[in-house]
């Protein structure tokens, strides 16, 4: 006694049987050719269709990537943190640093007074490897201890040693008499 599966499966074998007695199906093709009958030239168009909807989709996909990218990479150059008090103007005398933290407490940061009394602030990690570098007036330079890597005081470009990049920099105003962090350069 054969269980129903059996049966359709002889029944389809039957089917093809006959088919390839009429010429419909070559003797090599496999039996599923029967239930989805599609011929060589069907089977081209529904790669071809397949392969043109990928394309698509993957063109969509790319798109929505670029945008998306498009969009971070603005909010990445937007300044980050909220205005923060640092200390008062006249605290802080020409050829002088004070280390404060911004935009959070766990970031080390470099307030300066160059020798013209213009005012710069930087993050106080080396771009190098993130050791804190401090500015020492003396040799008009930003200094990493690390790796001895220099930056420029005014614009905190590395201008010697391993670091290849500027330190990060954080927008000051005066206001008031107060000296105020606005935000990281990103
Ligand atoms: S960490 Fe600053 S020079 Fe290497």
């Amino acid at each position: 006694m054969s269980t129903p599966e059996e049966r359709r499966a002889a029944e389809a074998a039957n089917r093809a049987k006959e088919r390839r007695r009429e010429g419909l199906y070559a003797e090599s093709e496999p039996f599923w050719k029967e239930e989805f009958p599609l011929t060589s030239a069907g089977e081209e168009y529904v790669q071809r269709r397949e392969f043109t909807r990928y394309l698509l989709g993957a063109s969509a996909a790319f798109a929505v990537g670029a945008v998306g990218a498009a969009a971070w990479a603005n909010l990445q150059s937007a300044n980050e943190g909220e205005p923060q008090a640092i200390i008062a103007d006249d605290r802080i005398a020409p050829s002088s640093e004070y280390l404060f933290n911004y935009p959070t407490d766990k970031d080390p940061a470099l307030l300066i007074r160059l020798p013209d009394g213009e005012l710069r602030a930087f993050s106080q990690k080396c771009t190098h490897l993130g050791c804190v570098v401090y500015y020492q007036p003396e040799h008009e330079r930003i200094f990493c201890p690390c790796h001895h890597g220099v930056f420029e005081p005014s614009t905190g470009d590395a201008t010697a040693g391993p670091p290849e990049r500027p330190l990060q920099k954080i927008d000051i105003e005066v206001r008031d008499g107060m000296i105020w962090a606005k935000g990281v350069q990103i």
